[in-house]
């Protein structure tokens, strides 16, 4: 195993020695799933109902530093450069994934966060996974805590269940979990094995109307597909990881985009109805069908926004790029390869 397999492992020390007015830094990149995530089976411990199966992109990056500060009197927290405001959902759910890693380090002691997107945050573009697994990279070796890349995943999912995967690089994923049960990610294959590309279509550049965490909520108990979703979820997770470990892109291709197609029936059969797609986004499915008749290997996918995400075969994404820039409505694409785990990168006095 190399440095990265162990993101967060440090020599155990006090905590209340280990802040030492320093800011200790991590990096993670979000991820993609293919098979999707959408559906809890215990939402207090944010347990997911369904597997699911990602792939890490290099190229969006979150930049998160962690400092323990005994003059504290409450955590502070910066997103992007602005702070956010005290007892916000954001500052409660940040402080809250830091109080698991507070229990387990025995301290009280609070923390100055300071985190940054390279990326646009809360549009579908997975920030709250590489968010998250950033935070805990930097929080656990702020904090002198031992912890491997399981126990790492397990923090991380309670903050977002799609955070876990982000603590993995390559192709990861996350079992489905009983209430009440403790599931991580796993890694299935490193980047290496396969160097999908993916060229990400931005089709409106704000915030999302109605976040993952409410929306699935409100999916299970309001879907009339909900129950097939969670009952098919299994043989699409045994197909994909079929696909990767045989790196058979059409049987991936197959299985991914019949996913994501299942979770937006799912979203748009919500009451209120989930319609996260735009004009746009349509477009883009369309072009991506032309490119697939014409033979090139790519398939799409979408999360809980209108980008759309085209995975490619290695060397295809630059034409998939230029295909997806002139979509009437796509403002920009983003192209990325397969990137590593989350990982610490140092420690900075200011
Ligand atoms: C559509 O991980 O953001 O992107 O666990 O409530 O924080 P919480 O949800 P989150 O959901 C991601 C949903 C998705 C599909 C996926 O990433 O698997």
């Amino acid at each position: 195993m190399n440095d990265h397999s162990h993101p967060v492992r440090r020599a155990a020390r006090q905590p209340d020695q280990a802040t030492g007015g320093r800011f200790t830094t991590a990096l993670a990149h979000p991820n993609i799933a293919l098979v999707k995530y959408w559906g809890k089976a215990d939402p207090t411990l944010n347990v997911p109902a369904v597997p699911s199966v990602s792939i890490t992109l290099d190229a969006l990056v979150t930049e998160t530093r962690v400092r323990f500060d005994g003059s504290l009197a409450a955590d502070s927290i910066s997103l992007n450069g602005e702070e956010l405001p005290f007892a916000s959902g954001q500052a409660r759910r940040i402080s809250a994934c830091l109080d698991a890693l507070r229990s387990q380090a025995h301290t009280q002691l609070r923390a100055r966060v300071e985190t940054r997107n390279d990326f646009p945050t809360g549009a579908g573009l997975a920030s709250s996974a590489s968010g998250f697994a950033a935070l805990v990279v930097a929080a656990a070796a702020a904090l002198q805590l031992e912890l491997s890349p399981t126990a790492a995943s397990k923090i991380a999912r309670a903050a977002s269940a799609s955070a876990a995967r982000s603590l993995f690089g390559g192709f990861a994923e996350l079992p489905a979990g009983r209430a009440g049960e403790d599931v991580a990610a796993l890694s299935l294959a490193a980047a290496e094995h396969w160097p999908l590309e993916v060229a990400v279509a931005i089709c409106a550049e704000g915030p999302k109307a109605v976040g993952s965490t409410r929306g699935m909520i409100d999916s299970a108990a309001t879907s009339p597909f909900y129950g097939t979703w969670v009952e098919t979820a299994a043989a699409d997770a045994a197909a994909a990881r079929t696909a990767i470990s045989q790196r058979d892109f059409a049987a991936l291709a197959a299985v991914s985009e019949a996913s994501c197609l299942k979770m937006h029936a799912v979203m748009q059969t919500t009451c209120p109805a989930l319609l996260y797609w735009n004009a746009a986004t349509m477009a883009t499915l369309e072009r991506i069908r032309s490119l697939q008749q014409a033979g090139t290997e790519v398939f799409f996918t979408m999360d809980a926004g209108p980008q759309v995400k085209a995975v490619c075969t290695p060397g295809a994404c630059r034409e998939v790029a230029e295909a997806l820039e002139s979509v009437p409505g796509v403002s920009r694409v983003l192209t990325s390869g397969l990137g590593g785990p989350a990982r610490l990168v140092g420690s900075s006095c200011v």
